[in-house]
């Protein structure tokens, strides 16, 4: 079925390349080099892009398959799509009540959308707008009682599937978010007020939906804590190793679907699937954790040939076009995740931009698997070339 869009949103946004062109003027820059950088000089980033790049698929034309079917099962869910929105921390900087918008146009658009622990808005709330599309992710906190608060919290507001990411075994330094000054709430001085005077939509959206705050992990700060003190406390709580003892206590304590996310390594790979992890997302963060870190797509053969053909695999990291999609699926992925592309989106046309970005991706997705002669996202890993 042909994928309904908005002519005039397309004829501006065609593609991820014009939302992110826009959305880079619309944010103020401390704004943008949170969102956009990768870690140290940002060969990651650029890492993600040249791998998928470097995957050929072959067409194939003399096929019957004209009507070409996205539709794909995950963890015995229907999804419209193979991808969805992946947690993104802060993502409600980039533009206000992002988070929010995303959660709604996912649910609509029946993709899955990742709540992070450090979004701009609560679990609940946004289990409601994402309704079953909504994935919680945690990080693991090193305070047992706050942990199993989260993880009852988690299940009474519904969620059926819990992201653990592992990637974060230390609080990170960000380079370009010391250099800016970057935190939560926003920190004026003259450079942070130039920078948002610049950029006046951003600022007018953001004053009308009041001061953003991290929702879900508010409620654990020591009261009396100032500002620094509760930003330092959210962090040192969520930064540690998970250890595998640590896989095994949390797999027995949520009945739902374990995820693991940020999984590299072969050996770690195991390790997931044999605690019981019903699926990994193979992933770098988007280039933000280890700059010399491989690509999903350059681990993803060995961890899919390791785990066997079942096991269910996400891939992230890179990913702008429906082609991406089918590469990282041709390589053995069963479903892709984006998380800066759909906060762009909504940075460059505001609400309307999160269903837009959307749809454009299952436009081009259908468009590369007719190329492909592919009538169904299992008949991908065919076309590699
Ligand atoms: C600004 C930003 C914040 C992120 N925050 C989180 C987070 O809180 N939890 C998490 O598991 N991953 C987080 N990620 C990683 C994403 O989930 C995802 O792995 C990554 O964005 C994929 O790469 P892409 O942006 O190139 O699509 C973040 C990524 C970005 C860009």
């Amino acid at each position: 079925m042909t994928v309904s869009i908005d002519p005039v949103l397309d004829r501006r946004f065609p593609a991820f390349v014009d939302i992110e062109r826009a959305a880079m003027r619309r944010m103020p820059k401390f704004v943008r080099d949170y969102i956009a950088c990768g870690m140290g000089r940002g060969g990651g980033v650029a890492h993600n892009r040249s791998a998928l790049d470097a995957v050929k698929l072959v067409p194939r034309y003399l096929v019957d398959a004209d009507c070409v079917d996205t539709s794909c099962k995950l963890l015995g869910q229907s999804f419209a799509a193979p991808f969805g929105i992946a947690p993104v921390g802060l993502g409600g900087t980039a533009w206000a009540k992002a988070t929010e918008t995303l959660a709604a146009a996912a649910r609509d658009e029946n993709i899955p959308f990742g709540a992070a622990t450090f979004a701009l808005a609560s679990l609940e709330k946004l289990r409601v707008m994402a309704g079953s599309c909504g994935w919680f992710q945690l990080y693991r906190p090193n305070q047992a009682a706050i942990e199993e608060d989260i993880l009852r919290r988690a299940e009474t507001a519904g969620y059926s599937t819990l992201i653990v990411t592992v990637d974060v075994p230390a609080p990170m330094r960000r380079d370009h978010d010391i250099r800016n000054g970057f935190s939560l709430p926003l920190q004026f001085n003259a450079r942070t007020a130039w920078q948002i005077a610049q950029c006046p939509a951003w600022a007018w959206a953001m004053l009308r939906a009041g001061s953003p705050t991290f929702e879900t992990l508010m409620p654990y700060v020591p009261s009396g804590h100032t500002r620094d003190q509760a930003l330092r406390f959210m962090t040192d709580l969520t930064a540690n190793h998970v250890t595998p003892a640590m896989l095994e206590d949390l797999r027995k304590r949520w009945n739902g679907n374990l995820i693991v996310k940020g999984i590299l390594d072969i050996e770690d790979a195991k390790r997931c699937r044999d605690t019981g992890a019903d699926g990994l997302i193979l992933s770098n963060h988007g280039g933000r954790q280890m700059e010399a870190a491989p690509s999903a797509i350059d681990v993803l053969p060995d961890i899919r040939a390791a785990l066997g053909k079942d096991f269910p695999l996400i891939a992230d990291g890179g990913v702008r076009t429906g082609t991406d999609v089918c590469r990282m699926i041709a390589k053995g992925a069963n479903f892709v995740l984006l998380g800066r592309p759909f906060y762009y989106a909504v940075a460059a046309m505001g609400a309307p931009g999160a269903t837009h970005a959307v749809r454009v991706l299952k436009a081009e997705l259908q468009c590369a698997m007719g190329q492909l002669g592919c009538r169904t996202v299992e008949a991908l890993p065919d076309r590699l070339g």
